[in-house]
């Protein structure tokens, strides 16, 4: 009897041990495949990051033999942006194969050589995915234009003119003027929301929604990590092509994904964006990825109300592991407006997840949107890495940022962007974030290429001064801050995956309080070029040294140099 109860106890043991030791396994696993939750994130833009087989455009193995550098940074998953066929109409966004490189930058071997090195180095890869659209160069296109009647006729979205000839609704693209393309065959008008080589595709033709879904499991196959979604906002239309109502007043909208210079920015898209028909169709693309294990979809939300969009995508486990809007990428960064965008997103983010960014080849880089004409740039650049590594949510730095990169200004015949030059004077500033990563500053093309024509776009010779080996070598440089910060980021687990909240602080300073558990970290930063304080009396407020940049605390209150930052652990 007695045996026999020591026996079942042994058993009872055994068993609560395998369970434990289950749990364990599968919190690991959790944790493994939520990766994405809090990790840094940086964006390689191919045609600019290096040039290895010196024709003046980056490549694959530039990227390859940059991948040390990358891992250095401290950053844990690396967003490329296109690399596929392309005409490059829009620089790789119109793609002509889904599943080839281009030769422009390399081949399908260099990419599994890109992505296994990274993978040894312990960094993941997302790609970009363009679903919204292709190039009017593929196959599918090329036969869905052949006539109305051909296996492909309704993968892209056609239409009858009006009575009159003219297109079929009001809708505008990107790129200025109709969003409505007349092809003679057809006799038809087809819709494109950007650029009339990028034709919208018909996602909600279930065929066309299959060869996305292979073209998904082509890449994952090979192992990349994750997806970029690229304008998931335009995915799917209104099936009744229903002309958008013009905009209700004029009010400034900074969560608004197109300039005022742009008509389009004159309606209110509820028709050609965000529809809520776009959420099923997330919702699918998530149950396909979530076949492969630990793998991310990031996606980029455009639209009228892009931080409200963003969240809805991110919402619940059924859609976009996260997602980033326009609000910071396009914000000059003042109190106001980070209050307005952060605050939107954290009233209503609930278990979602954003992907915050300051910066990207699309929009004029942050150092120049910010109080342009300040001296110190290195310490706004300190600045600005501090607070976008601080919010809640998965930051994502754009390539040169790293360096302090200003916005390169160039001449209009410098111009080779279509919605740059449409809107010139008056445009986003893609260019001029896209030019060459000076990596060496005696090297020709300062490291970039060996081309002796040309780079395809100029290198200013302020971003040669910035060079990485100048700044390797410079222990207070923006380069070396930036190591440091997301080395000692990567020991927070408050600032990884805690809560966030606003705390109400005076004048310019914009101070959040990161929680987890009983653990608190109060952030503390002065958004102007003047000195700030803040009387804030809080007892057993410990400096985080490491990283304090000119902020201070006497136990009664701050003292703040311009652009000055701070992270107080709250020790009772
Ligand atoms: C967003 C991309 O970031 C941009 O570069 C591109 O032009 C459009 N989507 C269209 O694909
Ligand atoms: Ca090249």
């Amino acid at each position: 009897m007695h045996d026999g109860y020591a026996y079942c106890e042994i058993r009872l043991l055994f068993f609560y041990l395998k369970s434990l030791l289950r749990k364990i396994i599968f919190l690991r696993m959790t944790k493994n495949n939520e990766w994405w939750r809090g990790c840094v994130m940086y964006q390689v833009y191919p045609r600019s990051y290096c040039d290895a087989n010196g024709d003046g455009i980056g490549d694959l193995r530039g990227i390859i033999s940059k991948l040390d550098y990358i891992a250095s940074l401290g950053v844990d998953a690396v967003w490329i942006s296109p690399f596929f066929k392309s005409p490059m109409k829009d620089f790789g966004y119109d793609v002509s194969d889904y599943r080839d490189v281009d030769p422009i930058f390399g081949s399908i071997q260099d990419f599994l050589e890109l992505l296994k090195e990274a993978h040894r180095l312990g960094l993941k890869i997302l790609i970009d995915q363009v679903w919204s659209h292709t190039s009017d160069q593929h196959r599918w296109f090329k036969d869905s234009r052949q006539c109305r009647s051909n296996h492909m006729a309704d993968w892209y979205i056609w239409a009858d003119p009006q009575p009159d000839g003219t297109p079929p609704n009001n809708w505008m693209s990107y790129q200025v003027g109709p969003a409505w393309t007349w092809d003679g065959r057809r006799r038809q008008y087809y819709l494109h929301h950007y650029i009339p080589e990028q034709p919208a595709l018909n996602l909600r033709n279930p065929n066309v929604r299959q060869e996305i879904k292979n073209t998904a499991a082509f890449w994952l196959d090979l192992g990349v990590d994750g997806f970029r979604v690229d304008a998931l906002h335009t995915h799917i239309y209104d099936k009744d092509l229903r002309s958008n109502p013009a905009r209700a007043g004029n009010n400034f909208n900074n969560s608004r994904d197109v300039p005022d210079s742009n008509p389009m920015s004159f309606q209110d898209r509820i028709y050609t964006v965000n529809t809520p028909e776009n959420i099923v169709w997330v919702e699918e693309i998530r149950e396909h990825i979530n076949k492969w294990e630990g793998r991310c979809l990031l996606a980029e939300v455009g639209g009228d109300n892009t931080e409200k969009d963003a969240v809805d995508y991110c919402q619940t486990d059924k859609r976009m592991h996260m997602a980033y809007s326009y609000g910071l990428v396009k914000s000059d960064m003042s109190k106001k407006c980070l209050t307005k965008t952060i605050g939107k997103v954290e009233e209503i983010i609930d278990d979602g997840w954003m992907c915050w960014s300051i910066g990207n080849h699309d929009i004029k880089r942050v150092l120049n949107r910010v109080n342009p004409h300040y001296a110190d740039k290195a310490a706004l650049a300190k600045y600005l890495m501090a607070l976008l590594l601080s919010l809640r949510g998965t930051p994502c730095i754009y390539q040169g940022e790293e360096l302090g990169l200003p916005q390169a200004e160039l001449a209009f015949e410098d111009l080779v962007n279509p919605f740059d030059i449409s809107l010139y004077p008056d445009h986003m500033g893609s260019d001029g974030a896209r030019t060459p990563m000076p990596w060496m500053k005696t090297a020709p093309n300062a490291g970039f290429s060996n081309t002796t024509h040309k780079t395809w776009l100029p290198i200013p010779p302020g971003h040669v001064a910035l060079a990485a080996d100048r700044q390797e070598k410079d222990e207070q440089s923006i380069l070396n801050e930036y190591k440091r910060f997301i080395a000692w980021r990567k020991g927070q687990d408050i600032l990884l995956t805690g809560a966030f909240e606003f705390v109400e602080a005076d004048g310019d300073i914009l101070a959040y309080m990161r929680s987890l558990d009983d653990k608190k970290m109060l952030c503390v930063f002065n958004t102007s070029d003047s000195p700030a304080s803040w009387n804030y009396d809080v007892d057993g407020l410990e400096a985080m040294e490491e990283v304090n940049h000119n902020a201070s605390y006497d136990g009664k209150g701050f003292e703040l140099a311009p652009y000055g930052y701070g992270f107080f652990r709250l020790t009772k």
